[in-house]
């Protein structure tokens, strides 16, 4: 028996795919399909596929024409699955002509035709974009606008735009976000959405009313490396948590020499990332906080320095945020079995470790961090327009928690230093 094998992504299954697969089946008597995981696909650069793996999977097996369905989840895997399942003959379409001749070491490689007309790029870059606003200056602006061109689906426009970016100071966030979610707008706002819960609570009902996608910007929330210490401490791997400890400085903005004025405080700032990880891994029910500010202008508007204690029932976690002092942005978060540390600056990791009492058992974690994680933020923006469903990472209580906090210190609900 002849044991083929080919792989592909087969998102947005087509007649390019359905040919390859025919002539594929036809070199031989069996024929194995590796679809490539999500996860594999990110890191290949692949990053918005319309279709899930399992959807992906399904389509292939409604072919009749796999045998063998297998997922391709890493790179050099191919050789790995050509040894383990005794194959043949492994096949791909030309685009990839002379990729995968280092397999001629194991077994025959074909390349055939590729269907002229048709890819899966064609049929996602077909159906319609999303319009994108952008309003505000500056650094993060301008990789927003760039972190869009890695994600098919999107478009930045001047007018006549479905959704918008609001990066502009807080101060104008409430009544910016109220004016387009109003006109019908969706809005990814860069947090904190509001200065007020009153603010931010009115902004939520609105959106739904209006069914309208509200999401809380913090790139964070979108690093796989991120994404992936929270499950693990949710999964239990350092024990109980007693305490998250963050901490996010930047002195860039001053460095010139030039005045606060129209700059973004730090509370505000930093505020919204410092505490993204204590709200979502010890909740937002805290007991009590003690803010420390530090302000240096004359309005007291412009925190330098602040300092905040959370106590939780179980658990403690503290944040320092600052734009005119500077220490480690490093994440520690405090479990009854080990802890997780994340390196400075943390809030852009591709990398942190789970250390143990024995350090033998520690263990390192490495992800890919691609735009920052900004690219997933508009993925996930883009899809929860698409779907009428919000998918975004920061759930409405997070938000609400991160007002709650900003609305104390602009009301000078702190102790001053
Ligand atoms: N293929 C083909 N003819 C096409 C499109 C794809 O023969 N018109 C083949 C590819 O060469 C590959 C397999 O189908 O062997 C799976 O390709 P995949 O990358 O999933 O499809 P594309 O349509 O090329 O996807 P994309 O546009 O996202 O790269």
């Amino acid at each position: 028996m002849i044991k083929v094998i080919t792989y592909g992504t087969y998102d947005c299954l087509h007649y390019g795919h359905i040919r390859l697969l025919e002539r594929a089946k036809a070199l031989g008597d069996y024929l194995i399909v590796g679809v490539t995981s999500d996860d594999y696909d990110k890191t290949r650069g692949k990053i918005n596929n319309k279709q899930s793996l399992m959807e992906r999977i399904s389509a292939i097996e409604a072919t009749g024409l796999a045998d063998e369905i297998i997922v391709e989840e890493y790179e050099g895997q191919k050789i790995d699955d050509v040894k383990r399942l005794g194959v043949d003959i492994f096949t791909v379409g030309s685009d990839w002509v002379g990729k995968f001749d280092y397999l001629n070491e194991y077994c025959k490689v074909v390349y055939l035709d590729r269907t002229q007309g048709v890819s899966s790029t064609d049929i996602r870059a077909k159906s319609r974009k999303c319009k994108i606003g952008v309003f505000g200056t500056g650094n993060v602006v301008t990789k927003f606008v760039n972190e869009c061109g890695f994600v098919n689906g999107v478009e930045i426009v001047e007018d006549d735009f479905d959704a918008v970016y609001v990066a502009t100071t807080p101060d104008t966030h409430y009544s910016l976000v109220k004016q387009y979610l109003n006109a019908g707008k969706h809005v990814l706002c860069e947090s904190p959405i509001a200065e007020s819960v009153e603010e931010y609570e009115e902004l939520l009902q609105l959106a739904q009313d209006r069914k309208l996608i509200l999401m809380d910007g913090i790139k964070t929330a979108y690093a796989t490396a991120y994404q992936r210490l929270l499950l693990l401490v949710q999964s239990g791997k350092i024990g109980e948590v007693v305490s998250v400890d963050s901490v996010c400085t930047s002195m860039s903005d001053f460095q010139d020499g030039s005045s606060f004025a129209g700059k973004w405080n730090s509370c505000c700032a930093w505020g919204p990332t410092a505490m993204l990880p204590i709200f979502q891994i010890l909740g937002t029910n805290y007991k009590s906080k003690q803010i420390v500010s530090s302000f240096i202008d004359g309005e007291k508007k412009f925190d330098g320095f602040t300092k905040i204690d959370f106590v939780y029932d179980k658990a403690v976690a503290s944040i320092k945020v600052a734009k005119t002092a500077k220490s480690e942005g490093e994440l520690i978060i405090t479990g009854t079995k080990g802890y997780i540390y994340v390196p400075a600056p943390w809030w852009k990791t591709d990398y942190f470790e789970v250390r143990y009492e024995n350090v033998a058992e520690n263990k390192r974690y490495f992800y890919q961090l691609d735009g920052e994680g900004i690219r997933y933020e508009i993925v996930a923006f883009s899809k929860s327009i698409e779907t009428g469903k919000n998918i975004g990472n920061i759930n409405s209580e997070v938000s609400d928690a991160i007002v709650r906090v900003i609305e104390d210190i602009t009301r000078h609900k702190v102790i001053e230093i």
